[in-house]
């Protein structure tokens, strides 16, 4: 199976940390947070990663990860042109996944867990998508899923709702079938101009193919000043013994 990470976007609520350097460059332990998710993948047995970013910060990730060599992956870059979202961004990703199934990670989030038996369990499955959930204290940040734990099913999810429906927050962490380039294609942009992720997972709920694990470990989206900093004590606690 191949990776995706994405990691263009503008890191506006990260200025003016981000103004001179991509977010995903920033500090998180005692690596740049782009470090996380490739082992992460590389953990899980992906060594084929793609990373798709802006053009103003490739040289940046290139300078830096170079082919991927020193962190046991191969490494391709493609560019978004224009933050249109990440459904636009994982759009990119489609003549590098060539029809197989894939797992695209938000290059900022930052989490315990191994991927693996989430990646074992969307092996087993014969179609469609698996996302994983983690439930937060802040919902109203993320996109929100509302569900059926009585049949182990997602009825909705609703991205950065004003009164949230539940606290389970749908991760960055995604793993697809082919079909979603076909899905992404039927969006329109959302209230913000952007191709929402959370828009492609709800088409999925409509053909009733999207599965869902809980995530055990914490996780940490670390898109802002306070997230970002318990990020980097997170990761020095738990993340730093090998
Ligand atoms: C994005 C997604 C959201 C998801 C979050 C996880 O939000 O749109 O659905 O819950 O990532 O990190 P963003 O952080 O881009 O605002």
């Amino acid at each position: 199976m191949k990776g995706v990470i994405l990691a263009g976007g503008t890191g506006k609520r990260l200025r003016p940390l981000t103004r001179i350097i991509n977010k995903h460059l920033l500090p998180v332990g005692p690596y740049p947070m782009i470090y996380w998710p490739i082992q992460k993948l590389r953990e899980a047995g992906i060594d084929d990663i793609l990373i798709i970013t802006n053009q103003h910060d490739l040289g940046s990730f290139i300078s830096l990860l170079g082919l991927g060599e020193e962190l046991g992956v191969r490494l391709t870059y493609k560019i978004q042109p224009a933050a249109g979202g990440i459904a636009e961004a994982l759009g990119i990703a489609s003549t590098f996944v060539k029809g197989e199934k894939f797992v695209a990670l938000l290059g900022d989030n930052i989490f315990q867990d191994s991927l693996v038996p989430y990646i074992q369990a969307f092996e087993q499955q014969s179609e469609g998508a698996r996302i994983l959930l983690k439930r937060v204290s802040d919902p109203h940040r993320f996109g929100i899923a509302t569900l059926d734990l009585a049949h182990n099913r997602i009825l909705d999810i609703m991205e950065k709702p004003k009164n949230p429906s539940s606290d389970y927050c749908v991760t960055g962490i995604y793993m697809y079938g082919p079909e979603v380039f076909e899905y992404i294609m039927l969006l329109e942009p959302s209230n913000r101009g952007e191709f929402e992720i959370t828009d492609v997972n709800n088409l999925y709920i409509k053909t009733n193919s999207l599965q869902f694990d809980f995530l055990k470990g914490w996780w940490i989206d670390a898109g802002t000043p306070e997230s970002l900093h318990q990020s980097n004590q997170f990761v020095f606690r738990d993340l730093c013994n090998d």
